[in-house]
């Protein structure tokens, strides 16, 4: 791509919502971790503007990451951000000390420069989103302040001669209100990367990358969920190399009721996808019996399926060509992010089988064209593939199925129960017209009975909770305000309905500090 900016990583937990803030500007970029980025990457990538992100570390520990001598040698325009703010002030003598405050959260950004570029469009006062311990205490030569902000007096600085530019705070996040602007400023108007980037064009882009990656024969195969990052992703792959693709449907016994009918309706009837359906309930519900810990059920399902794509992975495809090599997987960036950090301390939120479950020696090669896109960004891609609406507009599902919705012991009973539960629920909702509003509801079993009356007798069965949730990308999220009588008519629904149960609650925890499933 000859319009593109570059991101230098250093690790920040939200560097991924850069390029995402880019993407939504139309404009390609590229994610690639600091101690890559040197004068051979920079050729090959052949951007037109940098950007350096935020990062965990401090630099006043020695250690602590810098930037290859190749970044400021290229003559191209620089943003850094936070950490990157500050690595560009002390690479060019400037001086960074550790704040004796740390600053975390909402600030107001009073703009001290209005000619400056970098700042176009902007208000003079608005909300940014802080999140750093060190700050700048001196600039480098030929640096401006542009902007400030309480604590920080270089919030904002600039170098127009040479184009580099410094923010100490996070324009990429929601809750810097014009940090968009300040994004398409520095990408487009500063950098002149021009805004022709759009789903069809990561379609095509790759299409290609999987055609060299999957190379000229053998097979593929695919772990298909009925989920829509599997979907999306099994269809590219399909496009991109054809009936060299072989979807595997594990029925692990943990699935939505109706899913297995609907996905094979789906893949194999509607699309003639090669689909192989493995119904492997035996061997899931058996390996989780007795087990409660959150993290051993994850990755007990976890190796299940990669021990199941990789049984069927020896038998497929004939001849020379038998076994397949690759495999497929809708993992997205959240994922990734939550379960393995690009780089640096972060904590793993939780093992996502998509990821930390794999096996660390495995025989199939990963082919993950999702890797880098957020819910939305797939949901469009999905689109221009075309993927029927209603398949695309599912609330997500997660790979480890009902097991990390009912808490404790997970047993072919209690799937049954919750599945009548969700069934209701979800019926509900789309019977209300609410289920576009939301973007995930779900029940959840809880290994609690409660004492209830039902008739004149005595009940003791088991309470479920109810979830939903609003979100843009699953990272962050909020509860669904349903009205009291909405929920007060679900409460007696699901308990004259369902044999088994007899309390619902609503889960009114937002992401953070809860997540979204609740294991
Ligand atoms: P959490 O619970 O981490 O969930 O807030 C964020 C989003 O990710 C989905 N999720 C998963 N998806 N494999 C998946 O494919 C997994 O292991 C997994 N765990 C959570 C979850 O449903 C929500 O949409």
């Amino acid at each position: 791509m000859a319009e593109t900016i570059l991101i230098v990583d250093f690790g920040s937990q939200v560097t991924q919502l850069i390029a995402r803030r880019l993407r939504e500007l139309k404009i390609y970029c590229e994610i690639h971790p600091f101690n890559k980025v040197n004068q051979t990457l920079i050729s090959n990538v052949a951007p037109k503007g940098i950007i350096l992100s935020g990062g965990p570390d401090s630099l006043t520990q020695a250690a602590s990451p810098r930037a290859d001598e190749a970044i400021f040698a290229s003559g191209l325009p620089i943003l850094g951000i936070c950490y990157g703010h500050q690595l560009l002030c002390q690479a060019l003598g400037g001086v960074v000390e550790s704040g004796l405050e740390r600053e975390f959260g909402r600030a107001a950004l009073t703009i001290s420069d209005a000619n400056c570029t970098l700042l176009d469009n902007m208000p003079s006062n608005s909300q940014i989103w802080m999140s750093h311990g060190d700050r700048v205490s001196k600039l480098p030569d030929g640096f401006v302040t542009i902007a400030i902000s309480e604590n920080a007096p270089y919030a904002a600085i600039a170098d127009e001669s040479r184009r580099y530019y410094g923010v100490q705070f996070h324009p990429e996040v929601a809750h810097s209100l014009h940090g968009i602007t300040l994004l398409e400023n520095f990408a487009h108007k500063i950098a002149g990367c021009k805004k022709i980037w759009d789903m069809a064009n990561f379609r095509e882009q790759m299409i290609a990358k999987i055609q060299k990656q999957a190379g000229e024969a053998g097979t593929v195969i695919c772990g298909l969920s009925g989920g829509v990052d599997s979907s999306v992703a099994a269809i590219l792959v399909h496009q991109a190399i054809g009936d060299r693709l072989t979807c595997i449907f594990v029925d692990h016994g943990l699935l939505r009721a109706g899913e297995a009918e609907q996905v094979v309706a789906l893949f194999k009837e509607h699309y003639a996808i090669n689909l192989i359906h493995c119904d492997e309930k035996t061997r899931f519900m058996g390996a989780l019996q007795g087990k409660t810990d959150p993290e051993e059920k994850r990755k007990i399902i976890g190796k299940l399926f990669i021990d199941v794509f990789q049984e069927q992975a020896t038998n497929i495809g004939e001849s020379e060509f038998l076994g397949a090599r690759f495999l497929v997987q809708g993992t997205l960036y959240p994922d990734v992010i939550e379960s393995a950090p690009v780089y640096g301390p972060s904590q793993v939120i939780k093992s996502h089988h998509n990821v930390g479950g794999l096996p660390e020696k495995m025989n199939l090669k990963l082919i993950e064209p999702l890797r880098d896109l957020f819910k939305d960004e797939v949901r469009a891609l999905g689109l221009t593939l075309g993927l029927p609406e209603a398949m695309i507009a599912r609330h997500p599902f997660p790979g480890p199925g009902l097991a990390i919705r009912i808490p404790g012991e997970v047993t072919a009973e209690k799937c049954d129960l919750l599945r009548k539960i969700d069934t209701i629920y979800l019926n509900e909702i789309k019977k209300a017209g609410l289920y576009d509003e939301i973007w995930q509801a779900f029940a959840v079993l809880l290994p609690v009975r409660a004492v209830g009356v039902m008739g004149d007798a005595r009940s003791y069965e088991y309470a479920a909770s109810l979830r939903a949730v609003t979100s843009q990308d699953g990272m962050t999220a909020d509860i669904y305000p349903f009205k009291p009588e909405f929920l007060a008519h679900l409460g007696t629904k699901i308990v004259n309905e369902v044999k088994g149960v007899n309390r619902i609650l609503y889960d009114i925890t937002s992401k953070p500090p809860g997540t979204i499933e609740w294991e």
